[in-house]
C-alpha cells in the first residue's frame, strides 16, 4: 500500500506536430497513422495530429487520425485565426475527443517584431479566438506563445482572458529552452496564484531543449503543480527538440516518491514506440540515450557486473522490462511456427490485422531460409515495414550490378508497375549505388535528388540485414523510404524504391484531394457565417 496520495499528470504528445514540424522528421500518412495507432495503445492523454490550416494534406491527416482514434483526445493546432479555427474543426469533425488548440504569442519580442500587435490586441485576439472555438468544440487549449519570456502578469491576465472565454487548458511553453528549472517552477506557481479561474482549467506546459533543459523544466512545473506536459518521442522537434515523453514518464514513475503523481502510460510500450517513431523519421536514437538507447542495461565493468549479480539494483534504478527493452537477444529461428511468431509480437505491443500478420510472418519465413538467427531488431523492422507501407506503384523485378576497382560501375535493373508492364535500364555512376539510383530515375523519368542516406547493421554476424534509409526530393517536396536486405545494395535500391512509391502515393492522393475540394468547398458548408464570428478576429484580418 502506498503511503502517499498521488495526482494525475496528463500525457501530451505532440510527435506528429512539433516533432514532425523538424527537419528531417517528416512523415506520410501511412506513417502518421502507425505512430498515432501506438501512442493510443501507450496511453498518453492526447495526441496532436498535426496543424490543419497548413497544407490539405495536413488537414486529410489530421482527418485520418482523428477518425481512427477512439481511447484518446486528438487536438489539432491553429493560429488565432478564424480559418486556422474553421479548418481545424472540419479536420476534427470525426474524433471521438476533440481539441482545437489555439496559440498566440505573448512575448514583447514576438508581439513587436513577428504579430506586430500591442498587447491590448494580442490580449483581444486571443480571447476572440477562443470563444469563437468555444461554439463548436468543448475542449479548448490556449498556448501563450514563448509565455517564459513574457511579462509574467501579462500572461495570467490573459490565461484569465481565455479561461472566461472558454479555453479549458492553458498552456506555457518555454517556446525557446531559455528557462532554467528553479525559475520555471517559480513561474508556474505564479501562473497558478495569478490567474483568476485557473483551478476551473488544466495549467500545462511545453518545454524546448535548446539548454538540455526541456524535461528538467517540465518536471519543475510539475512540481509547481502543472496538470499537463507535452512532448514528444525520442524528444523529436524543432531545433534542439522537446522534452522527451520517454524520459518525462520514466522521471515520473521511477521518482513517484518525490513527485507524487502518475501518468496514464504504459511504460513497458516505451521502447518499442521509440524504435517506430525513430524508424519512420529516420532519425537514430543514440546508444546512451536515456531510457530507450541500446545501451541503458548494458554494462561493460567488472565491478558494474560484479554488483548487478549480487543484485540489480545497485546499478539499475529501472528494469528492462519497465520500459520493454527486449533483453534477449536472439528469439526464434525459421523452425518458429505462427502461434509463436504472434505470442512473440503480441508480447511486444504489435497488434496486426491478419492480412498484415501473415504478410510479416512470410517475411519472417524467408529471412530465415537467408539467416541461421533472427534477432529482435529484424522483426522490429519487417513488423514496422508493414505498418506503414503504401500501394507499391513501383516494385523491383530483378538488378545486377557490375562495380570494382578502376572499372565504372554499371546497373541493370528492371521494375514492374502496378498494371505489370515491366521496365528495363543500365545506367553507369559513381558506385554500384549511384548507378543503380539513375537507372531507377530514368524508368520513371524524374531527376529525383539524393538528400540523405543511411545504411546500418540491424545486427552482428556476415547474415545480418541492412536497413537503408533515404530522403529523396523532387520539385521542393521530400520523402523518406527504407528498404531491407542481406545485400546492401539491394537493401539500398529497395529504400529508394520505397521512397518514390511514398511520393507516388502522396501525389495521387494530393490530386484526389484537390478534386474533392474543387467539387464541394467545405469551409462554405459551415453554418456559422462572418456575421457570428467575434469582432476582433473580423477586424484582424481584414
Ligand atoms: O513551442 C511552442 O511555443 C509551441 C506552441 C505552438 C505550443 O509549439
Ligand atoms: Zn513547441
Amino acid at each position: 500500500m502506498r503511503e502517499y496520495t498521488t495526482r494525475k499528470v496528463a500525457v501530451f504528445d505532440t510527435t506528429l506536430r512539433d516533432g514532425e514540424q523538424a527537419p528531417g522528421c517528416s512523415m506520410n500518412l501511412a506513417e502518421k497513422l502507425a505512430v498515432a495507432r501506438r501512442l493510443e495503445l501507450l496511453g498518453v492523454d492526447v495526441i496532436e495530429a498535426g496543424f490543419p490550416a497548413a497544407s490539405a494534406g495536413e488537414l486529410e491527416a489530421v482527418r485520418a487520425i482523428a477518425g481512427m482514434i477512439k481511447q484518446t483526445s486528438v487536438a489539432g493546432l491553429c493560429r488565432a485565426r478564424v480559418e486556422d479555427i474553421d479548418a481545424c474543426r472540419i479536420a476534427l469533425s470525426k474524433a471521438a475527443q476533440p481539441r482545437i488548440h489555439i496559440f498566440l504569442a505573448t512575448s514583447p519580442l514576438h508581439m513587436h517584431y513577428k504579430l506586430k500587435m500591442t498587447p491590448k490586441e494580442v490580449y483581444e485576439q486571443a480571447c476572440a479566438a477562443v470563444s469563437y472555438a468555444a461554439c463548436f468544440c468543448h475542449d479548448i487549449e490556449f498556448s501563450a506563445e514563448d509565455s517564459f519570456r513574457s511579462e509574467w502578469d501579462f500572461v495570467a491576465a490573459v490565461f484569465a482572458g481565455v479561461i472566461k472565454a472558454g479555453a479549458t487548458v492553458v498552456n506555457a511553453p518555454d517556446t525557446v529552452g531559455y528557462a532554467m528549472p528553479d525559475e520555471f517552477e517559480r513561474f508556474i506557481s505564479y501562473i497558478k496564484e495569478r490567474t483568476a479561474g485557473i483551478e476551473k482549467v488544466k495549467l500545462s506546459v511545453h518545454c524546448h531543449n535548446d539548454l538540455g533543459l526541456a524535461v528538467a523544466n517540465s518536471l519543475a512545473a510539475v512540481r509547481a503543480g502543472a496538470d499537463q506536459v507535452e512532448c514528444t518521442i525520442n524528444g523529436i522537434g524543432e531545433r534542439a527538440g522537446n522534452a522527451s515523453l520517454e524520459e518525462l514518464v520514466m522521471g515520473l514513475q521511477v521518482r513517484r516518491d518525490f513527485f507524487k503523481v502518475e501518468t496514464g502510460i504504459k511504460s513497458e510500450l516505451l521502447y518499442l514506440t521509440s524504435r517506430l517513431v525513430s524508424h519512420v523519421t529516420g532519425i537514430r536514437v543514440p546508444p546512451n540515450k536515456a531510457i530507450v538507447g541500446d545501451n541503458i542495461f548494458a554494462h561493460e565493468s567488472g565491478i558494474h557486473q560484479h554488483g548487478l549479480m549480487a543484485n540489480r539494483a545497485t546499478y539499475e534504478i529501472m528494469t528492462p522490462q519497465e520500459v520493454g527493452m527486449p533483453h534477449e537477444r536472439i528469439v526464434l529461428g525459421k523452425h518458429s511456427g505462427l502461434h509463436a511468431f504472434t505470442e512473440h509480437l503480441s508480447a511486444r505491443g504489435f497488434r496486426l490485422e491478419q492480412a498484415a500478420l501473415e504478410q510479416v510472418f512470410a517475411q519472417f519465413k524467408a529471412l530465415g531460409d537467408l539467416k541461421k538467427v533472427i534477432s529482435e531488431r529484424d522483426i522490429e523492422a519487417l513488423v514496422m515495414g508493414v505498418a506503414i507501407q503504401v500501394p507499391e506503384t513501383w516494385k523491383l523485378n530483378r538488378w545486377v550490378v557490375n562495380s570494382g576497382s578502376n572499372f565504372t560501375s554499371t546497373c541493370t535493373i528492371r521494375l514492374e508497375q502496378r498494371n505489370g508492364t515491366l521496365s528495363e535500364c543500365v545506367s553507369t555512376g559513381a558506385g554500384p549505388i549511384d548507378s543503380a539510383f539513375k537507372a531507377i530515375n530514368q524508368i520513371i523519368g524524374k531527376d529525383l535528388v539524393l538528400l540523405f542516406y543511411d545504411l546500418k547493421a540491424l545486427s552482428s554476424g556476415e547474415d545480418a540485414q541492412a536497413e537503408t534509409t533515404i530522403k529523396i526530393a523532387w520539385q521542393e517536396q521530400q520523402w523518406n523510404g527504407r528498404g531491407l536486405s542481406t545485400d546492401i545494395v539491394e537493401s539500398s535500391i529497395k529504400a529508394y524504391i520505397a521512397a518514390i512509391n511514398v511520393m507516388e502515393y502522396e501525389r495521387e492522393l494530393a490530386a484526389h484531394l484537390a478534386a474533392k475540394a474543387a467539387e464541394s468547398d467545405k469551409l462554405k458548408q459551415v453554418p456559422v457565417g462572418a456575421a457570428n464570428k467575434p469582432a476582433a478576429l473580423i477586424a484582424r484580418q481584414a
